[in-house]
C-alpha cells in the first residue's frame, strides 16, 4: 500500500477498537445524550403544558379546493407561522407547520414519500369568530381549528379522534439573528457561509423544496395581513430572555462542540388521543411492544446511532428511526407519522399509565373513571412540521395508508428468506470453503455465507484482501455451484487513501460530506480515517450504484450481495459516535437536518446498484443497520450488536415486531447473539426463534468462538437442524408472506393485536406472535424452560399443533410443557398453509419441488389460503406478471385450488404431492377432479386418534385449477 493516512494517529485508532471490542457487557450511556443534555429536548420539555401562545388568524383563512391555509401567531414574539391542511385520499389528513418568512428555507424531507399524496376536495363547513370547521373529502372527516388559543379537533361522524395542540406544547423556533455584537458578527459569518457551501455544490441539482420553499416565500408574504406584520415577520423580534438560554446558538458535548450556524430551530407539538391506551412503533428501541409513559423518564429518542453494547428496556436512540407511532383500541387503530429527519424524541403519557388494572376495574364500576387518554408529544431538532394522520380504522388500513405514503416491503428474493450464515469474519478462501462444505456434511440447509471487514484489503470496500481472498470468482463460482449466494460489507465510511481508486474518484467527484468550513470530513471509522460520501446528493448516489457493476466491483459475480453497516453513519470520534451535526451536505442542508436519512440513502444507493448490474433484471439484497421510514423500499434491517443473553434474544420479538408495524416486515436479530458465547441451550434456542422470524442469520463477533451448527456436539446439532428444516419447509408461505407485504403494506411478523383487534389481553403480549394470520408461534426464550404460557386468541376459534396436531379451542392461555426440542407453533383452524417437505441444500434446489397443504379446519369445517410463487429472483412478476398467486378454500368436504390473481402466469411443474387436512373426520372415499371434468379417486389414510386426513399423491400441478372431494 502507497501512503496511508490512516495511519497517523494508529494510538488512537487502536483505543477506538479496543473500546469497541472490549467485551464488558453494558452500554457507556455517557456517550450519548439524555433529553436534558440535548439543549433543543431540554427546552421543548421546559414548556409546560398550559394555555398555548398561539392563536390561529381565522381572518387570513385560505381555501383552495384542496387546501386550507391559516396564519398561527405567537402572541408572545408575534412571529407568525403558516399552517396547511389537506385533505388526502385513503383517509388520511396532513398538516404542516413552517414559518411564514424564514430567515431561510427550512428542511423539508425529500424522498421518503412515493409520490405526492392524492389530495381531496376540501371545504369549509363553518366559521365563526371563535373557529373555522374544515370538512376533509368525501369522508367523514372535519377539521375543527379553534383560534384562541389555537388548536385543531379531528372528528370522524361524531367522535373526537384527536387533538392537536390541546396542551399548548407547540413549540415553534423560528429562526433568528443572534443578537449580541459578538454573536452578530458571528451570525453573519454563518449567514454568508450558508452561501459559501451552497454555492460548494453544483446548482443545477438543488433540492425542489428549496426552489419550492423560495416560491412560497413570496406567496406567503402576500399572503401578510398588514405593514406592521410584514415588518415585524422581517425581522423577528428580539428574544432576549430565550437569547441568554445556554445551547441555542452552540452546545458542547463532552469534548464536542456544535456551533449551530443557525441557532434554535426546534419544534415541538403535542397530540390527544381520547380513548386510546395503547401505542406502539416509533423503532428503533430496545423495549417492550407497547410503548410506555415517558413521564418521569426520558422519552424515546429517534437519532440513527451506533450504540455500543446497547441495554434493554429503555427508550434510548438505536441504530434505525421510523417516526411511525399506531394507536390501538378495541374499536379502532389510527396513525401519527412525523416527517421529520432530525434527532427526535417522542413524549408518551396517558392518564391511566399508573393504574393497576384493578384500580381501572374499580372506575369503571364506579362510573367515575375519566376516558382513558393517550398524549404524545413530538420534538425533533429543526426541519418543519409535517404531519400524516392516517385514520385506519383498522390496523390493516393504517397500514395500507403508511404504504401508500412511504412504499411498501420489497419482495425479497426468495434465497434470502433463507438460512444466512454469517460471522466476523470468515478468514479466507479456505475457511469459507470448509464451512460450506460443513453444512453439506451434517446435512443442514443453508443459502448464503457472509464476509464482513477483514475480508477487503485494509477495510477498502469494493476489493479483496490480496492474500486470504485472492480468488474471489473461484470462490463464487463454488458457492454458485451449488446454487448458493455470498454477501460482502460495503460499509459507507471511505478509507482516506491516496492509492484507493474510490476514495479519489469520491473526492475528485467533490463527492464527500463537508465540514462547517467547507473541507472534506473526516472520521474515524474501522480503517481509521475516513471520508463519509453525501449520500443525499442524487449524482453521487448514482455514481455510488454504478460502483456495484460487475467490471466496477472487481471479483464479483451475480450470486454476490451486499451488507451496508455503519451507515447511521457511525463515526468513532464524532459526537455520540455519530457525524457533527454541523457537518453540511449538498445544497448546504446541515447534517443536523438530513441525520436520520442518511442510513436509507445508503442502503437504497446499494440496492440500486444491484438492480442496475443486472440490466434492470434481478431483485437485490441488501442489509442494512440504519434506516428511515422508507427503508422497508431497499431490503432488510437487523437489529444491530445483541449479546449472546436470554434477555437479548426475548427483545428480538418486540423489536422486530415494532419494525413491522412500521412497515419494515423483513427484520432479524443476529442469532446466537453478536457479542459474548451463547451455551448451547442460548444457541439452540435462538435457532428455534430466527426460524420463525423474517430475517434468519447467525452473526458473531471477531473475539467470540467459532459457533458454526456442528461445534455444539450431536444432539445441539440435531436440535438447530430440525429448527433450519422447519424454517424451510415453511418457505411457500413465508414468501406469500412478503407478498402480501409488497402488495399491501401489512407486516410479515405481527402482533396478536393486529388479527384480534377486539382481544384486550391481546394488547401487551410480545413473547409470542403471528406469521400472516395462520401461524402463532411462541418460541422458547426462557432458559431451562419447562413449559411456557401460549394465548391462543379468537373467540370460536381452534389452533392446532404443527408437530402434534393436537387441536385446541381458544380463547384460553395454556400451559405447554416443553423439551430443549419444542417449538411452540400452531395454525389456526381455519387456514390452508403451503409447506415444502423435501430435504434440500437450500431454497433454489426445493424451487421445483411438490407442495404439501396443511389443511386446518375450522369448527365450521372451512379453510382458506393462498400461494404465491415466481422464478424468486426477477422482477417478471412485476413487469411481465409472471407469477402465480392461487387460492385454496375447504367447503362443503370440498378443497378447490382456483386464480387468486388471474393475471398471473407462470410456468412450473412443481405439483401437490400430499393434502393433510386437521380436524377432519373419515371419510368413505377422496377424488380429485381436473378442469377437463376427469376425476379419479385418491389413495388416503386418517388417523382417528389424532383426526388428521392424509391424502396421498393427488399429483395434481400446483398451477391448474382443480379440487379434491371427500365422501
Ligand atoms: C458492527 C456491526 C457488526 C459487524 C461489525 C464489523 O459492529 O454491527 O455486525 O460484524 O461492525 O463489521
Amino acid at each position: 500500500m502507497a501512503t496511508d493516512e490512516g495511519s497517523r494517529f494508529p494510538i488512537r485508532i487502536l483505543l477506538f477498537t479496543v473500546l469497541y471490542l472490549s467485551v464488558t457487557l453494558a452500554v457507556d450511556r455517557s456517550n450519548f445524550k439524555t433529553c436534558d443534555q440535548s439543549s433543543f429536548c431540554k427546552r421543548q420539555r421546559g414548556l409546560m403544558h398550559g394555555s398555548s401562545v398561539y392563536r390561529a388568524v381565522l381572518d387570513s383563512l385560505d381555501v383552495t379546493e384542496t387546501r386550507a391555509r391559516l396564519q398561527l401567531m405567537n402572541d408572545a414574539n408575534q412571529v407568525p407561522l403558516m399552517l396547511e391542511v389537506y385533505g388526502l385520499e385513503g383517509n388520511m389528513t396532513r398538516f404542516k407547520i413552517n414559518e411564514l418568512n424564514p430567515l431561510r428555507p427550512r428542511y423539508e424531507v425529500p424522498d421518503v414519500l412515493v409520490g405526492d399524496p392524492p389530495v381531496l376536495r376540501l371545504t369549509v363547513t363553518g366559521k365563526d369568530e371563535e373557529s373555522v370547521e374544515l370538512s376533509l373529502g368525501t369522508n367523514q372527516h372535519k377539521l375543527i381549528i379553534t383560534a384562541k388559543p389555537f388548536r385543531m379537533d379531528l372528528l370522524v361522524g361524531r367522535d373526537l379522534v384527536l387533538s392537536v395542540n390541546s396542551r399548548g406544547l407547540l413549540h415553534f423556533e423560528h429562526q433568528r439573528k443572534r443578537m449580541d455584537s459578538f454573536s452578530d458578527k458571528v451570525g453573519s459569518t454563518f449567514v454568508s457561509m450558508w452561501d459559501k457551501m451552497k454555492s460548494l455544490f453544483s446548482s443545477d441539482s438543488q433540492r425542489d423544496t428549496t426552489t419550492i420553499a423560495d416560491g412560497e416565500k413570496e406567496e406567503e408574504k402576500a399572503n401578510l395581513e398588514t405593514d406592521e406584520q410584514m415588518e415585524k415577520a422581517e425581522e423577528p423580534e428580539k428574544e432576549k430572555s430565550a437569547e441568554d438560554e445556554t445551547g441555542m446558538w452552540e452546545e458542547t458535548f463532552k469534548t464536542h462542540t456544535d456551533s449551530k450556524p443557525n441557532g434554535p430551530t426546534s419544534i415541538g407539538l403535542d397530540f390527544s388521543l381520547p380513548g386510546f391506551e395503547n401505542v406502539y412503533g416509533i423503532p428503533e428501541h430496545a423495549d417492550d411492544l407497547k410503548l410506555k409513559s415517558t413521564e418521569g423518564g426520558d422519552p424515546y429518542r429517534l437519532y440513527n446511532l451506533d450504540v455500543f453494547q446497547y441495554e434493554l428496556y429503555n427508550p434510548m436512540a438505536l441504530y434505525g428511526s421510523v417516526p411511525l407511532l399506531l394507536a390501538h383500541n378495541i374499536h379502532h387503530t389510527m396513525g401519527i407519522f412525523w416527517l421529520n429527519a432530525a434527532e427526535t424524541w417522542v413524549d408518551i403519557s396517558s392518564n391511566t399509565a399508573g393504574k393497576t388494572l384493578f384500580g381501572k376495574m374499580l372506575d369503571y364500576m364506579h362510573g367515575g373513571g375519566e376516558t382513558p387518554q393517550t398524549d404524545v408529544r413530538w420534538m425533533s431538532e429543526s426541519g418543519i412540521i409535517d404531519v400524516f394522520l392516517l385514520l385506519g380504522p383498522s390496523a390493516k388500513d393504517v397500514f395500507k395508508q403508511y404504504g401508500s405514503l412511504t412504499g411498501t416491503q420489497a419482495l425479497p428474493p426468495l434465497f434470502s428468506i433463507g438460512y444466512h450464515q454469517c460471522r466476523w469474519n470468515y478468514n479466507d478462501e479456505e475457511d469459507v470453503r470448509s464451512v460450506d462444505a460443513g453444512f453439506d456434511e451434517h446435512d443442514l440447509p443453508y443459502d448464503v455465507i457472509w464476509l464482513d471487514i477483514e475480508h477487503a484489503d485494509g477495510k477498502r470496500y469494493f476489493t479483496w484482501d490480496p492474500n486470504k481472498f485472492s480468488t474471489p470468482k473461484n470462490m463464487l463460482q463454488q458457492l454458485n455451484d451449488k446454487k448458493r449466494r455470498m454477501v460482502t460489507i460495503v460499509d459507507p465510511h471511505i478509507k482516506i487513501d491516496n492509492s484507493y481508486r474510490i476514495h479519489n474518484e469520491i473526492r475528485s467527484r467533490n463527492f464527500y460530506v463537508k465540514t462547517k468550513d467547507g473541507n472534506d470530513y473526516e472520521g474515524w471509522c474501522w480503517p481509521g480515517s475516513a471520508g463519509y460520501p453525501d449520500f443525499t446528493n442524487p449524482e453521487m448516489r448514482s455514481w455510488w450504484s454504478s460502483m456495484f457493476s460487475y467490471d466496477q466491483y472487481e471479483g464479483s459475480m451475480s450470486n454476490l450481495f451486499v451488507w451496508n453497516d455503519m451507515n447511521e453513519p457511525s463515526v468513532f470520534n464524532g459526537p455520540e459516535v455519530t457525524m457533527h451535526k454541523d457537518a453540511v451536505h449538498m445544497d448546504g442542508w446541515e447534517h443536523r437536518d438530513i441525520h436520520n436519512l442518511y442510513g436509507l440513502y445508503v442502503q437504497q444507493a446499494t440496492a440500486e446498484g444491484q438492480i442496475q448490474r443486472s440490466g434492470g433484471h434481478e431483485r437485490p439484497f441488501v442489509l442494512s443497520r440504519a434506516f428511515f421510514a422508507g427503508s422497508q423500499r431497499y431490503g432488510a434491517i437487523w437489529t444491530g450488536d445483541n449479546a449472546a443473553e436470554w434477555d437479548h434474544l426475548k427483545i428480538s420479538v418486540p423489536m422486530c415486531l415494532s419494525l413491522g408495524l412500521v412497515g419494515i416486515s423483513f427484520c432479524g436479530a443476529d442469532i446466537g447473539g453478536f457479542f459474548k458465547n451463547p451455551s448451547p441451550e442460548l444457541l439452540v434456542r435462538w435457532y428455534q426463534m430466527g426460524a420463525y422470524q423474517p430475517f434468519f442469520r447467525a452473526h458473531a463477533h471477531l473475539d467470540t468462538t467459532r459457533r458454526e451448527p456442528w461445534l455444539f456436539g450431536e444432539e445441539n446439532k440435531q436440535l438447530i437442524r430440525s429448527a433450519l428444516r422447519e424454517r424451510y419447509a415453511l418457505l411457500p408461505y413465508w414468501y406469500t408472506l412478503f407478498y402480501h407485504a409488497y402488495r399491501t403494506g401489512e407486516p410479515v411478523m405481527r402482533p396478536l393485536w393486529v388479527e384480534y383487534p377486539g382481544d384486550v389481553t391481546t394488547f401487551a403480549i410480545d413473547d409470542q406472535f403471528l406469521l400472516g394470520s395462520a401461524i402463532l408461534a411462541h418460541p422458547v426464550s426462557e432458559q431451562a424452560a419447562r413449559g411456557v404460557q401460549v394465548y391462543l386468541p379468537g373467540k370460536g376459534v381452534v389452533w392446532y399443533d404443527v408437530h402434534t396436531h393436537q387441536k385446541h379451542h381458544a380463547p384460553q392461555t395454556m400451559y405447554v410443557s416443553v423439551t430443549l426440542s419444542s417449538i411452540p407453533v400452531y395454525q389456526r383452524g381455519g387456514s390452508i398453509v403451503p409447506r415444502k417437505e423435501r430435504i434440500r441444500r437450500n431454497s433454489e434446489c426445493a424451487l421445483i419441488d411438490p407442495f404439501t397443504l396443511y389443511v386446518a379446519l375450522s369448527p365450521e369445517g372451512f379453510a382458506e389460503g393462498d400461494l404465491f410463487i415466481d422464478d424468486g429472483h426477477s422482477f417478471n412478476f412485476e413487469k411481465k406478471n409472471e407469477f402465480l398467486h392461487r387460492r385454496f378454500t375447504f367447503s362443503g368436504h370440498v378443497l378447490t385450488s382456483s386464480s387468486a390473481d388471474p393475471r398471473g402466469h407462470f410456468d412450473t411443474p412443481a405439483w401437490v404431492e400430499r393434502v393433510i387436512i386437521l380436524g377432519s373426520a373419515k371419510p368413505t372415499s377422496v377424488s380429485v377432479r381436473l378442469s377437463d371434468g376427469k376425476e379419479r379417486p385418491l389413495d388416503f389414510h386418517f388417523d382417528a386418534e389424532t383426526s388428521v386426513l392424509t391424502i396421498r399423491k393427488p399429483a395434481v400441478k400446483i398451477a391448474e385449477d382443480w379440487s379434491i372431494t371427500l365422501r
